[in-house]
């Protein structure tokens, strides 16, 4: 029989957001609170808006309060942000910000996002079962850098016309502390990494290399290699398992990710964890808000699932409970449930069935 370890309190924080955010969740929730009555789990639950929820009920996307409250939580786990109904509005002001001033006021630079093939959706990839068999990378994006935040910014009037800017920035310490994360991983799986830039064109990436080299030194057990973004692009769906881990600056990581997550079947099923130095993280499936299908039951929530399992391995170091949770995923699609993103036909599992079939699959695994 598996146990669960007693632990303290912890105090999590959910922020469903906008669109499947809220189906998905609401499946996160259903697991959390069944690990507490089953367990001997003490998790204390609250719930805060953000992104278009929070601008429709506050004004603005992040509001003061519920950054005060991530701030205190030991964990947040966070559904999707965004939809066409806050399209229209300046970039500074869109729901999208929620989720940028998350990152950075509370320093989650790095972003974990395994892509890992679940046996049983081995069809289910758009790549040749021989390609994708056994797939397991895990891809590291910088995420508190880089082109998304850099300064300056903005479209403005240039010679009687609109000029558009971002800018490409990273200092050494930024490149560092990701890099070190990186490395670190690495060394707990195949011991292979894969720094991927444009060093050929974008100095900033030029320095990106030199200081992945240079922390390459105090790691010596592990095999650095490089490689440009339009070619790791390409090589991930020519020849995905040759990498183990992938570690990227923020935009190359954001793009690379969803390439990696249709490798595993549907981009509803990539869970991801956003942690800061010690640990501390927000927990969030790679997939957005969906808004095209929301409110249908047609959403995935195993990505959301997954994230849960994450939050318990990286925040809390409880790797049983994450196990668990994995487990529960892969034996509920063993069984054959499919929801619609993963369907070969018309009949689909919706969200809420998919969730009750986990916490199912969990209960026998708990005995
Ligand atoms: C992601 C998303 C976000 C990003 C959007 C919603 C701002 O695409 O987490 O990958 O670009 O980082
Ligand atoms: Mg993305």
């Amino acid at each position: 029989m598996a146990k669960v370890n007693s632990s303290s309190p912890r105090n999590i924080l959910l922020l469903p957001g906008d669109g499947i955010g809220h189906e998905i969740m609401a499946e996160a929730e259903k697991l959390l609170n069944f690990l507490m009555q089953k367990t001997a789990l003490d998790l204390t639950i609250s719930t805060g808006a953000v992104g278009g929820a929070a601008i429709d009920q506050f004004g603005e996307p992040l509001p003061s309060s519920v950054l005060m409250q991530a701030k205190h939580a030991d964990a947040i786990l966070l559904g999707a942000v965004g939809g066409p109904k806050w399209e229209a509005l300046d970039i500074a002001k869109r729901p999208e910000k929620a989720l940028l001033g998350l990152r950075s006021s509370l320093e989650l630079f790095a972003n974990l996002r395994p892509a890992i093939l679940a046996e049983p959706l081995m069809a289910a990839s758009s790549l040749k079962p021989d390609l994708v068999s056994n797939l397991d990378i895990l891809i590291i994006r910088e995420l508190t850098g880089g082109i998304y935040f850099g300064q300056p910014r903005g479209v403005s009037i240039e010679n009687g016309e609109r000029v558009g800017l971002n800018t490409y920035r990273y200092n050494e310490t930024e490149i560092k502390r990701i890099a070190h994360v990186a490395f670190k991983a690495a060394q707990k799986r195949n011991k292979r990494l894969c720094s991927v830039d444009k060093a050929n064109v974008l100095e900033v990436t030029e320095l990106w290399r030199e200081v992945l080299n240079e922390v390459a030194e105090e790691y010596p057990d592990v095999e650095l290699t490089h490689m440009y973004v339009d070619n790791a692009a390409m090589q991930l769906v020519r020849q995905p398992k040759q990498f183990d881990v992938v570690v990227t600056g923020n935009m190359f990581g954001d793009i690379l990710s969803d390439i990696a997550a249709m490798l595993t079947g549907s981009i509803g099923m990539l869970p991801s964890a956003s942690l800061d130095v010690n640990g501390k993280g927000m927990f969030e499936p790679v997939h957005g808000s969906a808004p095209d299908i929301a409110g249908q039951g047609k959403a995935n929530p195993l990505a959301m699932l997954l994230s849960v399992a994450m939050m318990f391995r990286y925040s809390f170091n409880d790797h049983n409970t994450a196990n668990l949770i994995e487990q529960a995923v892969t034996n509920t699609l063993a069984q054959g449930l499919r929801t619609a993103d993963l369907s070969e036909n018309d009949t689909y599992a919706t969200t809420s069935e998919m969730g009750d079939s986990v916490i199912a699959s969990l209960e026998k695994l708990l005995g």
